[in-house]
């Protein structure tokens, strides 16, 4: 493949309103992401974590500056379904049972892969055709629960249907924000733990949302650290721990270094605010 970044964003920003009131959600914002990395942005509340995400994701536009996904345009990777989105509560169709609803995007989806393969040059990818959906579901735990109804599920089978929708798409680039933090500790390592198996098959790339610094250690390449005010880009922390990141690993004080080192650089872009 060529150098060409999954993601490349440069001296994006972006504001709401005007006069006073306006918000800088997002000012100077340079990112640029290769393609197959797992991405974590982490900052407080209101640093615009949401706002670079849908700008990655083609929903919003910046007011000033560039995005680019393998090259092109976010609107045109969207036409071509090389984004998946996970959002922070999963939008399943009430109506379907959890199989059509992970199977449905691949029906309505057809003249997709072509206009993909031309622009990611991912020939490999469209010829494999869609994953077996099935497969996917019974390895996300989802086997017996594949003919209910959203309704019949827990939050964390939703929220696992929800990723599996998305990654059975094969999205070129799948980004999600904080797609866990609503879910109990137990159920959200697990889905960690079934996340970084999708991704280590898929070799997608990731941007990844959270407010917790142990999950982004888990799971990233790279943490992005965010601060408010205007919501800009602080530091980037590359996590250089050997994968797969097992229980044994957290223990370890090399984690706890990651984590503390993060903390110290999300307090470091407080102070700086306050100064
Ligand atoms: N649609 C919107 N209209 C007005 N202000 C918004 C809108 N979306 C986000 N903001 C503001 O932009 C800032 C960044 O928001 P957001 O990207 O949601 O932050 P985060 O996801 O990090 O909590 C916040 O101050 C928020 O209030
Ligand atoms: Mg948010």
């Amino acid at each position: 493949m060529t150098g060409t970044p999954a993601l490349d964003l440069r001296s994006v920003r972006r504001v709401y309103g005007f006069g006073p009131s306006a918000t800088t959600a997002l000012d100077d914002v340079h990112l640029s992401v290769p393609a197959g990395r797992f991405v974590s942005l982490i900052g407080p509340s209101g640093c615009g974590k949401s706002t670079l995400l849908r700008i990655a994701a083609g929903l919003e536009e910046p007011d000033h500056g560039t995005v680019r996904v393998h090259g092109v345009e976010p609107a045109e990777a969207c036409a071509a379904k090389m984004i998946g989105l996970v959002p922070q509560s999963p939008a399943l169709l009430p109506w379907l049972s959890v199989l059509r609803n992970v199977t449905l995007p691949h029906k309505i989806n057809k003249g997709a892969a072509r206009r993909r393969e031309r622009i990611a040059g991912n020939a490999e990818r469209a010829v494999t055709g869609a994953p077996d959906m099935r497969e996917l579901l019974v390895k996300a735990g989802l086997g017996e629960a594949m003919h209910k109804l959203p309704a019949q599920l827990s939050g964390g089978m939703r929220q696992r249907a929800a990723i599996v929708r998305a990654f059975g798409l094969r999205p070129d680039v799948l980004v999600m924000d904080e797609p866990f933090s609503a879910l109990d500790e137990f159920t959200r390592e697990s889905l960690q733990d079934q996340l970084l198996d999708l991704w280590d098959e898929l070799k997608t790339t990731v941007l990844f949302v959270t407010h917790s610094v142990s999950e982004a250690v888990r799971l990233s390449d790279t943490v992005v650290v965010m601060a408010p005010h205007p919501g800009r880009i602080v530091d980037t922390i590359e996590v250089d721990l050997e994968r797969p990141r097992g229980d044994r690993l957290f223990g370890e004080r090399r984690f706890h270094e990651y984590e503390d080192l993060i903390r110290d650089r999300l307090r470091r872009a407080w102070r700086s605010e306050a100064a």
